[in-house]
């Protein structure tokens, strides 16, 4: 498993980094190896400068770290590269590495102090890396790098350019006829394992074949999620259930016979036969019907259920148009269907099937209310309606920890009833004006006209959330364009889709919610 450390970790990345360094004591100077080679002050500078680290882990042990930092839209640093000493062998540098690359957006370029103790150029090389030229080393250590003149002698700069990009292909389709021609060009995609962008009655979803680990596994890469997320399958008839899951409650029949095809994923235990990739190594399996055509035919069409997450870079909204898409993944996958927008707007509803009683585990397109008339013992996870930040072992979705749906700006969420809402957002538009920033207000039809900010923009009318939820995403999405610096959002009822849109609202701000 693969993920990013954090500030906290810091006693785990300082081992690893002294181990590796003792490692290779033959070969770098002794006044580095004889004290620890990354002193933690030292490791806070490299954070705060930037450098992310990443560290791969084995039953549950960080076994190898590495730290990147994108310096510019030239090239991307690997700062550090460490692998546990007694667990040289086994590839794990080879596996953070090719994910680290797949993160960049630019070349990457890994610059090596001590030539004579430059272990990794073998490493490097043999992953695709190049010695720069002379010339180019020396232009690099000079624009980028504050390394001292002497080392600049003795160092060594590799740098592996970003593959050509793909060429994203875009097929418009009709989203209640979609000509089958169409559909069979995306479809022949898939069974080759490759990866096509689909139009859901929710999002669009990004699909690769749920039985072919390597396309999933290049899925992540296109969205850069991470890899402890699994996607959601796929599938256009119930019985393709017994293929991905091993027991299916009995609890399920009804909800599956309402509402499938529908915004409703259901997690159950997996069978051994479905690859570790596609489920992110755990033991259950989340399963959804989709209600579009689009996306029926091209299950049909393929053979086999798909793995989809939203089709968006990791950590933006979902896409509810495929102009969404193109922005996101345009030359990172092979073809996107075109089918307008979508018609819920938020994603699925999660449900737990795999414990008793059934958890809902993300709030989505299916309203609570609706699932609880089947099955009344049904629990809400303590996520799904968090008003702050719950710590990472609560996480029982591994989406649940991600950061999510947040725009450039600082969102910052109002909640309580409306008028007192109202009078809030407009105290706090006066004082971040007074600040020198540009305001947003994220209001609704009824009470856009209240506010003087320097941009208002209605989510649609409180009195239909249903509207609200399938603006939501689009709205947060173009706030990237319209160079505001802070977007202050009201509240929505928690009722109906009103659950999942102040789930995503909660999450898009970062948990900052001010009580009105
Ligand atoms: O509406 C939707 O659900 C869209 C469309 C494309 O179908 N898909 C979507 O996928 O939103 P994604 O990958 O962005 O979100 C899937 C969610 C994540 O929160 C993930 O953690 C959770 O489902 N999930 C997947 N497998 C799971 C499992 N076995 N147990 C618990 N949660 C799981
Ligand atoms: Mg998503």
């Amino acid at each position: 498993m693969i993920r990013k450390l954090d500030e906290k970790e810091f006693a785990v990345i300082l081992e690893i980094v002294n181990d590796a360094a003792n490692a290779y004591k033959g070969h770098i100077p002794a006044d580095r190896w004889k004290q620890p080679y990354m002193p933690p002050q030292e490791l806070q500078e490299e954070i705060r400068t930037g450098v992310q680290f990443y560290g791969l882990t084995e039953n549950n042990n960080v076994v190898a770290v590495m730290g990147i930092q994108p310096v510019s839209k030239e090239v991307t640093l690997i700062r550090h590269a460490y692998v546990l000493s007694n667990q040289q062998r086994k590839g794990h540098g080879e596996k953070l590495l090719r994910y680290l690359f797949d993160l960049a957006d630019t070349p990457t370029v890994l610059v090596g102090t001590w030539k004579a103790a430059f272990w990794a150029v073998n490493f490097y090389a043999k992953n695709g890396f190049v010695e720069v030229s002379e010339e180019e080393k020396n232009r690099l250590l000079h624009k980028y790098w504050n390394i001292p003149e002497r080392q600049v002698e003795t160092s060594t700069v590799l740098k592996m350019q970003k593959q050509p990009k793909k060429k994203t292909l875009v097929l418009q389709v009709d989203a209640q006829n979609p000509d089958p021609e169409k559909i069979k060009v995306a479809a022949e995609i898939l069974k080759k394992g490759g990866l096509a962008a689909f139009p859901t009655e929710t999002v669009y979803g990004l699909g690769a074949n749920a039985f072919n680990g390597r396309a999933v596994t290049d899925l992540f890469a296109a969205k850069n999620r991470p890899l402890d997320n699994p996607p959601i399958l796929h599938i256009n008839q119930v019985n393709q259930v017994s293929q991905l899951a091993k027991e299916v409650p009995k609890n399920a029949e009804e909800l599956m016979q309402k509402f499938w095809p529908g915004p409703l994923t259901l997690v159950f235990k997996r069978k051994d036969s479905v690859p570790k990739e596609t489920v992110a190594g755990l033991d259950t399996v989340a399963i959804r019907m989709p209600k579009h055509n689009v996306a029926l035919e091209l299950i049909k069409q393929s053979g086999t259920p798909i793995a989809a997450p939203s089709a968006n870079l990791s950590g933006k909204p979902s896409p509810t148009d495929a102009k969404h898409v193109f922005a996101d993944l345009n030359g990172r996958i092979d073809v996107i269907l075109d089918a307008g927008s979508t018609n819920i707007g938020v994603e699925s509803t999660v449900l737990d099937l795999s414990v008793d009683p059934p958890v809902l585990l993300r709030p989505g397109g299916t309203p609570f209310e609706e699932i609880k008339k089947i099955l009344p013992n049904v629990k809400l996870h303590p996520f799904v309606d968090a008003q702050k930040e719950l710590s990472l072992e609560q996480a029982r979705s591994p989406g649940m920890k991600h950061k999510h749906y947040a725009p450039n700006a600082e969102v910052i969420l109002v909640e309580g009833d409306a008028s007192a809402v109202i009078t809030k957002i407009k105290e706090l538009v006066k004082r971040y004006q007074r600040e020198g920033k540009r305001v947003a207000v994220l209001a609704t039809d009824e009470t856009q006209k209240e506010y003087t900010s320097d941009l208002v923009v209605s989510m649609g009318t409180r009195f239909n959330l249903e509207t609200i939820a399938k603006n939501l995403f689009r709205e947060l999405r173009e706030f990237d364009s319209r160079k505001v610096d802070v977007i202050l959002a009201e509240s929505v009822p928690l009722e109906g889709l009103g659950l999942a849109v102040m789930n995503r609202l909660r999450k898009a701000s970062g948990y900052h919610i001010i009580k009105a």
